[in-house]
């Protein structure tokens, strides 16, 4: 895993396509003295994504890049992340599939979150799977990214109780407000600082 030497931040790009509540909850992190990342760039798959409001309001550079033409959109995104130094990429919410060939090119150095308990509920639609399977429990998960989907080593996980009149809308918001605690918490799990 990326080592950071101590004297200055892991240089952290965060990916993202829509609201971008994660992508503020690590920007908030990298702020404090605790912190071993510093947010250096946000890549998102979608130009009208929230989240991008972030880049503007904290001073961080942003690229849009929207993978219809995934092979060339990769290649440049690679040599912006070399551009920008960036050790350390953060999926937070990011909609888009990254080849094996640019996993490999960044191994061991891709985290992402995911709304469910995995190995349970991979993939989309996770609420709503862990209501119609009558679950107890749900939670959310930060793991390394390898080339299956959400299959990767699990860093950390946070479980959160389902209630009774539980919906998709309520379970997910009360889930959202776990990954916000849990991703820095990860970070600080795998990174020595
Ligand atoms: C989060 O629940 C994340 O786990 C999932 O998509 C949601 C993104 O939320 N992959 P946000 O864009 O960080 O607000």
């Amino acid at each position: 895993m990326v080592q950071s030497t101590g004297y200055s931040k892991i240089r952290t790009a965060v990916f993202i396509s829509g609201t971008g509540s994660n992508l503020k909850s690590l920007i908030k992190f990298s702020k404090t003295k605790k912190s071993p990342i510093s947010i250096d760039l946000i890549v998102s798959s979608n130009s009208k994504a929230k989240g991008l409001n972030f880049a503007k309001i904290y001073k961080i550079k942003k690229k849009v890049f929207n993978f219809r033409n995934k092979n060339s959109n990769e290649n440049n995104l690679l040599s912006l992340l070399k551009i920008n130094n960036i050790e350390l990429i953060c999926l937070a919410g990011f909609m888009k599939i990254l080849s094996k060939n640019f996993i490999q090119k960044f191994k061991g150095n891709i985290l992402n979150i995911h709304p469910s308990l995995l190995p349970k509920y991979k993939g989309l639609n996770t609420h709503e799977r862990a209501l119609s399977s009558r679950e107890k429990y749900s939670g959310c998960t930060v793991h390394f990214v390898n080339s299956k989907l959400d299959s990767g080593k699990i860093i950390l996980q946070k479980k959160v109780k389902i209630s009774k009149n539980e919906t998709s809308v309520s379970l997910a918001k009360k889930i959202l407000t776990q990954e916000h605690k849990l991703y820095p918490k990860a970070i600080l799990k795998i990174v020595n600082f």
